[in-house]
């Protein structure tokens, strides 16, 4: 037991998808929760910017007295994970290797699609992981740079006609000839499920990076007998832009109001 709390960052909001999951999975936890919105999008940035402002990010977290860190960001953990994993006393939990055993394990066809940013697409560790997990399965990766701006924007509602013109164009590869499961490798894209599931057909099955993630991140302290016992978990968020653009626009990835508990951190001091 370890009541400890999780610690969970993302480059926005996107993440706030992982942690609805992990409060759904384990309601007793404490929570803290950093989104980098003053540099969002990082799914365009150089390896070196990632991995600056994911050292920072993570620094910020660990001045709490952590028990484990979910890197809810897609492209953190496609390219900086390992990067991370020695500067902490923890376990750092990244979004890619969960949703790559869960595609493995749910295709029929062996054939996997996976869309995502443009550095996760090119950092090629979801196809590193699926030859690790399952050699002999085939992965298609494509990246959506334009979702995750339109998602920030609140763009992603079934009959918008922009998110759904450009997810048509985007997904066009994936369908012809067709993946049976795609990987949702942006912790932002849940929110586009209706939309993406609308254009690849019912039978597609869609997973998503952030609920895997926090399934592993479960089972992880589960068996290191490090879960919290308390009747209900708190969260806490904090944002390096406006508080209240983060209040207003979070309950749309959470499924929960977070009025009065969002603050503005500094995240240049860390
Ligand atoms: N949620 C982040 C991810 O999973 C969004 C990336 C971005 O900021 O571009 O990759």
């Amino acid at each position: 037991m370890n009541p400890r709390p999780i610690g969970v960052f993302d480059s926005g909001m996107g993440g706030l998808t992982a942690v609805r999951r992990l409060r759904r999975l384990m309601p007793s936890e404490n929570i803290i929760y950093f989104g980098d919105t003053a540099r969002v999008p990082y799914g365009n940035r150089s390896r070196e910017t990632l991995l600056q402002y994911a050292r920072q990010d993570l620094r910020f977290l660990e001045s709490f007295d952590l028990k484990a860190v979910l890197v809810a960001c897609g492209t953190i953990s496609a390219n900086c994970l390992e990067d991370l994993r020695p500067d902490s006393g923890i376990p750092v939990i990244g979004v890619v290797e969960p949703a790559v055993k869960r595609a493995a394990a749910e295709t029929k066809t062996g054939k996997i699609g996976m869309v995502a940013t443009r550095a996760s697409v090119s950092s090629g560790a979801y196809e590193r992981a699926l030859a690790r997990t399952a050699p002999g399965l085939e992965m298609r990766s494509l990246a959506c740079p334009l979702f995750v701006p339109l998602v920030e924007e609140g763009r992603f509602r079934p009959g918008d006609v922009v998110i759904e013109t450009i997810a048509r164009e985007y997904l066009a590869p994936l369908r012809e000839p067709a993946v049976d499961t795609l990987i949702l490798g942006c912790t932002h894209y849940p929110l586009l499920r209706d939309v993406i599931g609308g254009v690849m057909g019912p039978s597609v099955r869609l997973i998503d990076v952030g609920g895997e993630a926090a399934a592993a991140c479960r089972n992880l302290l589960a068996e290191g007998d490090a879960l919290a016992n308390r009747e209900t978990g708190s969260i806490r968020c904090y944002t390096s832009d406006h508080a209240a653009n983060f209040e207003r626009l979070a309950s749309l990835f959470l499924g929960e109001d977070l009025r009065g508990k969002v603050e503005h951190v500094d995240i240049a001091q860390y």
